[in-house]
Order: C-alpha cells, then structure tokens, then sequence
C-alpha cells in the first residue's frame, strides 16, 4: 500500500530542472524516479508541465512539483501499488486532458516509474529481476552514440545521432568494449583534423563537419582505425529525427540550404544506404508523413532496421496502426513519451505482438536515474538507446547493464543480432 509521494525539483544533465518523485510502501519499501526530457519532440507526447515566466528560461517545474505534492499524492495514498495499472490509470483520470498538460507528463511519468522502483524494492529484488518474472531475458544490443547532432548541437548538422551497434559482439560487456575502441578513435581522429570541439547534448563528439555525408565517412574510418570490420561486425545507425527539418513532404537541410520533397529524400538516404554499413535507420521521414514511412520501409525494410519513435509516440495504437502500414520495422520506447510505465509496456507489447522490434530509449535530457537499463532487460526489449559512451547520466545506464549482466552470470544471454528488427512480412 502506498503511504508517502513525495515530488522534489531536481536538475538534469542538461542543467535544467526536472521532476524527482519518492514513493513509500507500507512495508517500508521505497522507490525514487526521475522524469526525463526531451527536445527533439514528437507533437504527439505526454507533455511536460513547465511554469514559463523568467526564471530558468521558463523550464521550472514548481506546479509539476506541486501536483505531486497536492493532486497526484493524495489520489494515491492508500492504493495498492501492485496494481501499477490502476495507479497510472488513477492519474491520468486525475490529469483529465489527451496530453497530460494539467498535472505534467514530467509529474506523472516520475511518479509511475517510482512506485514500480517501490513495487521491486517490496519484493527484495532488482527491478529488471522483478519485471522478468521468472522468464528468460537477454541483455539489449546497445545502440551508442559516436556522434551528436540535429537538436542536440544547434543543428550544426542535420541528422541527429550517429551511432554504432556491435550486433556481433559476444556479450553486452564485449559490445561496450568494441565501443569504447571506436568512441576513443573518433576522438583520436576528430583531434587530428583540428576539429575536436568538445560533445553533444548526449556525449557524442561535436559534428565539425561540411555535410551529413563527411561524418558518415569519419565513423567508417572510425570503426576500421578500431580494428573493427565495418558491416555486421560493427555497424552504423541513425536517427534522422526528420521531423525536425521535415513537414509536410518537403524536407529543407540545414547543410547546403537545400529543400527536397519525400521522394527525393528517401532516394539521398537510399544512397546512403547502398554506400555506408548502416543496419538501422530512426525516423527517416518527419511524423507527418505516414506515406513517405510505408514507402521507405517498402524500399529497404527488408536489409536496414526502420525505427519510429516521434512517429509513433510511445502509443500502442498508432503502434498497431503502424504495423498494419508496413510503415517500421521496429518502436523506440521512451516511458515519458508514452506518460506511463503501464502505457510505455502496452507500446511495447503492441510491437512485439505484430512482430516489430522494440529499442527502449532514454531522452536527451537525463539523470542518474537508470530505470531503462531494468525496463529494457526486464521486458526482454532486446535493444537499448542511450546516447553516447561519456557524461554520467549515460555512463551510468551502461554500466548498470554490466551489473545485471554479471548478477545473470551464467544465465545471462545478449540480444545481439537477433535484437535486431528487420521486416517481418
Ligand atoms: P530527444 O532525442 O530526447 O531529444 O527526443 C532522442 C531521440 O530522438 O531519440
Ligand atoms: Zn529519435
């Protein structure tokens, strides 16, 4: 039974306030949660409640705090927090809007994922332990950030993250090895041609770069300086966050100041498809265009990963929906843009139901908190996206991982390739 709630204001990684939630049991079980943040936002996530105004560029979150405190406690106390279900269903009654923007989607996804950290703590054992129930689970292929971009570095170039996967790596352990070779020679390579300026909003190198193309070229480099064969061995990834330069079918990059519409937008990313080792691909088209989506994944679902995450929210419907228009091949999961754990887990079983690949994600804006590192294994998601291989509040999610992979010991299996998501049909 859940007796305290308590809300706190805290500050993420982007130095920028943020929601902390702690919930007690009666049995003295207690769990603590962080909300995280975003930017490069999908129009149709929980949104977070913000108090504007002056102070802190108007990103306070003293009313999010307070409906904690006021609204959202007191609904609570006395619940059974077993029942994750009616507790998250109990707030978003409480809140009454479609988006959460009465009492925050910061306020409410802090609280549900605290009382699940409760809920694991009731039963002695470590969250990914206790969402596992029992069942097998693999550790997730790690998609990790080499370089940042888009949102996250003024959109000093345009596609946001470039990342590395190491599906062939034999544990989670080894993956992170690998990365850590590549991650280091990116730095290595990026200093020699006098453009190290420092990282990204989640860690990866700053793009000093003339187009989308030269950093494509500078991660290949990369991976083989590493010692590694770029391909299956150690692979790219993308998230193109299109819908940051995409509307309405007309796609207007940032490098070149130049504009193109679906068609020809997905012929440039076709190309780079054909030229560089990339197995995934994240929103390629912005969450607007359903038919662009069902064309690419149409073209080259069948060889590279097709992941929507500002397209699909979180939201098991337009999961479902999703599926139905051949549109992806796999679902980013990200519990506050969903508002809840118990909606993020629908999102998650929606995808898995249709056969998509599923990758739990963290926000651009994080904290030390590292529930995905547990939701990802716990749920057997089978890929987890974190940022890059620096800053705590990344670091601290992998290595997390590492000490659920050595508390499996002998038990414990790595996605790997098979996390991967190609077209299922
Ligand atoms: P965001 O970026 O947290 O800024 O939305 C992460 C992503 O787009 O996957
Ligand atoms: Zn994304």
């Amino acid at each position: 039974t859940i007796i305290n709630v308590l809300g706190r204001r805290v500050w993420d990684s982007r130095g920028r306030p943020t929601v902390e939630v702690d919930v007690r049991l009666k049995c003295g079980a207690f769990g603590r949660a962080i909300a995280p943040a975003g930017a490069s936002m999908g129009s149709g996530e929980a949104v977070d409640l913000r108090d504007g105004g002056e102070a802190f560029g108007g990103l306070n979150v003293g009313r999010a705090v307070a409906a904690v405190n006021e609204e959202i406690g007191p609904a609570l106390v006395g619940m059974d927090a077993d029942l994750q279900e009616e507790v998250d269903r109990a707030m978003i009654t409480l809140d009454g809007t479609g988006n959460r923007g009465r009492l925050g989607g910061n306020a409410i996804v802090a609280t549900s994922m605290a009382v699940l950290q409760a809920r694991a703590a009731a039963e002695k054992v470590p969250l990914w332990q206790y969402l596992a129930a029992g069942r097998d689970v693999r550790l997730p292929l790690p998609e990790i950030q080499i370089f940042g971009g888009g949102a996250h570095a003024a959109r000093r170039v345009d596609i946001q993250d470039f990342m590395i996967m190491c599906p062939a790596a034999g544990s989670f352990a080894e993956a992170l090895d690998w990365t850590a070779e590549v991650y280091r020679t990116a730095g290595l390579l990026m200093k020699k041609r006098g453009s190290l300026q420092g990282v990204a909003d989640e860690g990866g190198y700053w793009p000093a770069f003339r187009s989308n193309e030269e950093v494509l070229e500078a991660l290949v480099k990369s991976i083989e300086m590493a010692g590694f064969k770029p391909g299956d061995e150690v692979g790219i990834s993308l998230d193109v966050a299109a819908s940051e330069f995409g509307k309405a079918g007309v796609y207007t990059l940032a490098l070149g100041n130049t504009s193109y519409d679906t068609d020809e937008w997905i012929s440039i990313l076709g190309q780079w498809l054909d030229d560089y080792p990339i197995l995934s691909v994240e929103d390629p088209l912005g969450e607007d265009d359903r038919q662009g989506f069902q064309t690419f994944t149409r073209l080259y679902g069948g060889r590279c990963q097709i992941i929507g995450d500002d397209y699909l929210v979180t939201n098991a419907a337009r999961v479902s929906e999703a599926a139905k228009d051949k549109a992806v091949t796999a679902v980013l999961i990200k519990p506050n843009q969903a508002g809840t754990i118990t909606e993020a887990f629908q999102a998650l079983a929606a995808a898995r139901e249709q056969g998509l690949g599923t990758i739990v994600s963290a926000r651009s804006g994080e904290s030390e908190d590292v529930i995905i590192s547990h939701l990802s294994t716990g749920w057997d998601a089978g890929q987890l996206k974190v940022g890059s291989f620096s800053r705590s509040e990344r670091m601290a999610k992998w290595n997390e991982c590492l000490r659920i992979e050595e508390a499996l010991g002998s038990r414990a299996r790595f996605a790997g390739r098979d996390g991967l998501a190609f077209a299922p049909w």
